[in-house]
Parts: structure tokens; sequence; C-alpha cells
């Protein structure tokens, strides 16, 4: 079957990408590279443009015969999306709407959407199911919760088949060391405390000591991101044997502090990396936990390399890769 990966020239989906070749599939990327990278992409075809272009699209799904999509573009700064929720909203909103009626003029029915556990807000309880309120605190979960609406709305009103995943902190890099996460500005956590051990960075801030956790900083649920492209392929096969319409988390249930993932990463690296404790920034919640019981049960999915240390061991190959470029 032939894939068509939007946002693949991106951290994940160039992960994604590598995956689905390495399974057989037949791949077509389409990305304006506004944060992608064109050599990320190797061994499918790219084509540079826009989701929003409906005409490019419906050209592009009836060319390569493709029969399912897996769309990872969109624009993903939290802080960003604070300042400026017009361009997340065309970007992330309104160019989704338009990708939606370019697979409808081509008969396309299944789609893979990347979601976030930013649609669930300030948590009301850990681990989060998918159960729990979805009520966004900024305009990027927002905007990826009203993809999500769409998506129910598409698959009630004309039968569009689709996956949301949720994920929660996606992380690691490629194991041969060819690909991993490239994003300006860096806001994730293990890269920068990786750049900090590599000295492309003077420290790593720590924001906020005095959260209620066991060691008073920010628990997050990380997971390798070959772990999130598996449940990938897992919903494009749901989707293969007629799953209808379903959000789900993809998480590990284990959460880390930011001193626990700083810990973990002086001993894989053997440096003594340099932290600075800073104010707690607003909105951040204390913990984000996945139940990942959904996952498990529909996809038959469950993370194998989401441990912290395979995660930073193979985040840490890649920035010595990116250092000695
Ligand atoms: N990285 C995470 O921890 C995380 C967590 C939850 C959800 N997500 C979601 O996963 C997806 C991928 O995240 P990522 O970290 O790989 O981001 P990324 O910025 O590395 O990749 C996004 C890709 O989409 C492309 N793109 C953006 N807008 C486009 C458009 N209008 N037309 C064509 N291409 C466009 C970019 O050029 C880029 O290659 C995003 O939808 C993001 O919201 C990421």
């Amino acid at each position: 079957m032939n894939v068509l990966v939007t946002g693949g020239a991106g951290y994940i989906g160039s992960h994604m990408v590598k995956m689905l070749l390495a399974h057989g599939r037949n791949v077509t990327v389409l990305d304006d590279l506004s944060t992608g990278h064109r050599d990320a992409v190797a061994g499918a075809r790219l084509v540079e443009g826009d989701i929003g272009d409906e005409a490019l699209v419906a050209q592009l799904l009836a060319a390569e015969a493709i029969g399912a999509l897996i769309h990872f573009a969109a624009f993903s700064l939290v802080a960003e999306s604070v300042a400026d929720p017009e361009k997340y909203r065309r970007n992330n909103v309104v160019k989704a709407e338009a990708l939606l009626r370019a697979m409808r003029a081509a008969k396309v029915d299944r789609l893979v959407h990347s979601s976030t556990a930013a649609v669930y807000g300030e948590p009301q309880y850990q681990p989060i199911d998918e159960a729990h309120p979805a009520q966004p605190v900024n305009p990027y979960g927002a905007t990826k919760l009203a993809v999500e609406r769409m998506l129910e709305a598409a698959h009630a009103d004309y039968g569009l088949h689709s996956v949301s995943l949720r994920y929660f902190n996606a992380a690691g890099a490629d194991p041969e060391g060819r690909l991993g996460e490239r994003h300006d500005p860096e806001t994730h956590l293990i890269p920068l405390v990786l750049q900090a051990a590599s000295g492309r960075r003077k420290s790593v801030q720590v924001f906020g000591g005095d959260f209620a956790t066991r060691d008073g900083t920010c628990v997050r649920d990380y997971v390798h991101v070959n772990d999130l492209c598996e449940a990938h392929l897992r919903a494009l096969d749901w989707l293969a044997g007629g799953g209808g319409r379903e959000a789900i988390n993809l998480g590990t249930e284990h959460g880390a502090t930011v001193l626990e993932v700083i810990e973990a990463a002086c001993r894989e690296t053997g440096i003594d990396i340099p932290k600075v404790m800073a104010p707690r920034r607003p909105g951040d919640p204390a913990a984000l936990v996945a139940s990942t019981a959904r996952a498990e049960r529909i996809l038959g999915w469950r993370p194998t390399r989401s441990d912290l240390p395979t995660i930073i061991r193979d985040a840490w190959r890649w920035e010595r890769r990116s250092v000695a470029s």
C-alpha cells in the first residue's frame, strides 16, 4: 500500500518514513520544509509543498495511488502558539481541512493523525486516559483538538477512517544515528540536556523545583520515537482491517522527573552536565503521564525501547554526530 507522509522531513515524520520503507511500503513525503530538513528524507520521493494546497494534494494522491495518509505536518511550539494563535489555527486547522477535502475528492479514506497530550489541558488525575476531559490550555492543544473533532465529524458524515495518536513526550533518535531531533528553537528537554553535555549550550535550565512530585521537578512521560512509529504502523493495519475512528494515547505509564532525566544523561554520557534552577513556567502541569491501556487493547502496542537509558543513548549518538558535522 502506498502511503503519503505529510511532515515527513520533520523529526518524527522522518523516522516514520525510514520505518515504512524498512517494512516495504512505498512512501511519498509532502513537506513545505518550514521546520523540516530535506536531507532527513532518504529513499522516498519528497514533494516540496503545502498541505493546504488542495489541488496539489488531490493530484498527488491520485498520481501516486495513495491508500493512506500519515499526517504529521503542523506547527508545535506551545509558546509561539500563545504569541500567534492565528498562525497555528491557519496551519494546523484550516490547512488540515483542505487536506481532508483533497482526500475526499481523491477517494482516499484512511488517515493517521499526530495529536498530543496537550489536548487534555490541566490534568485532573494520573495516569491520563482517553476519557479524561479534553480542555486544552494553549492554542496549540486547541488546534490539535479541533482536528480531532473534524475527523470525528468526517467519520460520521462520509465514513473517513482515522486514528488520532496523542503523543506524550516524543524522545530519542534513530539507533543507526542517521536521524534525530533538529528543532529550531529546541524546546524539548532531552536534546537540551544533551546539548549542555556536548558543550553546544552552557547549561540546561530546570523550570521549577517546587512541584508536588518526588523531587520537586516536573514529571513527563518520554516515549521513544521508534516506539511511536511502530504504533503508526499498527494504526495503519487497524484502519486496513476496517477500523473506524479512535483517539489513542501513546506513552509509557512511567513518568520521569526533569532531575531524573538529567541524572540518567550524566550516567549515559559520563559528563557532569551543568544545570541551573529557574522559576516555573506558566501553564506547566506538575505531571503528565499516559495510560496506555487503550493502545494495548486496540493496537496491541506496547513501547519496547522507551526506557531512559535507551532513549538517551540514541539521542546522544545523534547529538555527537550533529556536533561533529
Ligand atoms: N515532538 C513531540 O514531542 C510531539 C508531541 C506531540 C505531538 N507532536 C506532533 O507530531 C507532529 C510532528 O512533530 P515533530 O516534532 O516531528 O515536528 P517537526 O516540526 O520536526 O515536523 C513537522 C513537519 O511538518 C512540516 N510542515 C509544517 N507545516 C506544513 C505545511 N503546512 N505543509 C507541509 N508541511 C508542513 C514541517 O516542515 C516539518 O517537516 C506534529 O504534528 C506535532 O504537533 C509532536
